[in-house]
């Protein structure tokens, strides 16, 4: 993607990102996801009163898009309100290695200070599609 581009999705991500519920945390994320066909799904953390009902950044931007139809996915931004870079946690990892292989994805934290990854690079050993066939054969 440009340059150009990525700044267009790191500010969707960065919007997106105030509108989270983080009382309980207050670690603030937002997510921009551009999908093949150019359209731009975004996310932020939602957290709830009652415990562990909360949802991640990844995950709702992701589940917005599949529920639109969307199915090929090119790059995430991640933006994060703290001072380090938000990685996406092992839940996240593992749907967006289902149904976003090919994603690069940006992740920015509060200073502007960036990191780049491929999908692919963030889940080794993954279980997925393929691991079911061989356990058929
Ligand atoms: N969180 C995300 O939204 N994305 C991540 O990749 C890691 C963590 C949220 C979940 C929770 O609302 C807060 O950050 C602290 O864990």
């Amino acid at each position: 993607m440009s340059e150009k581009g990525n700044a267009r999705l790191v500010k969707q991500a960065t919007v997106a990102m105030e509108r989270a519920l983080a009382n309980s945390s207050k670690f603030k994320v937002g997510v921009a996801l551009l999908t093949k066909n150019q359209k731009i799904y975004q996310g932020c953390n939602i957290e709830t009163i009652t415990s562990n009902l909360g949802v991640c950044a990844e995950r709702v931007a992701l589940f917005k898009a599949l529920s639109e139809g969307e199915r090929e996915f090119k790059v995430m931004a991640i933006v994060a309100s703290s001072g380090q870079v938000c990685t996406p946690c092992g839940i996240c990892r593992q749907l967006l290695w289902e149904f976003a292989p090919e994603l690069e994805i940006i992740m920015v934290d509060r200073h502007g200070r960036t990191l780049v990854k491929q999908m692919r690079d963030l889940l080794p050993l993954p279980f997925d599609r393929s691991t079911l066939k061989k356990s058929a054969e």
